[in-house]
């Protein structure tokens, strides 16, 4: 979490050095999503997304806002 935004970010491994870091806000009406294994479900009316923020099902049409990241193989570091 952070002050700059009003929802968590979350990250996901996606690879040996491949990372993807998501904002937990559901583009259908801005409910928090709840991370479930590799997908994030919507609470609210079942949007779902891939871990690389694509919508996977409605009633969400648009992709999760995502962050640049870099690595320097000890940190992580997030572009907000
Ligand atoms: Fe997420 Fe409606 S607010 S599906």
């Amino acid at each position: 979490k952070t002050e700059k935004l009003n929802y968590p970010v979350c990250i996901y491994k996606t690879g040996e050095e491949e990372y993807t870091a998501l904002l937990l806000e559901c583009t259908h009406k801005g409910c928090e999503l709840h991370p479930s294994g590799d997908y994030l479900i919507c609470p609210c009316h079942g949007s779902e997304f891939t871990n690389k923020g694509i919508v996977q099902n409605p009633p969400a049409e648009e992709n999760l806002r995502t962050f640049l990241i870099t690595t320097d193989h000890e940190n992580i570091y997030i572009q907000l």
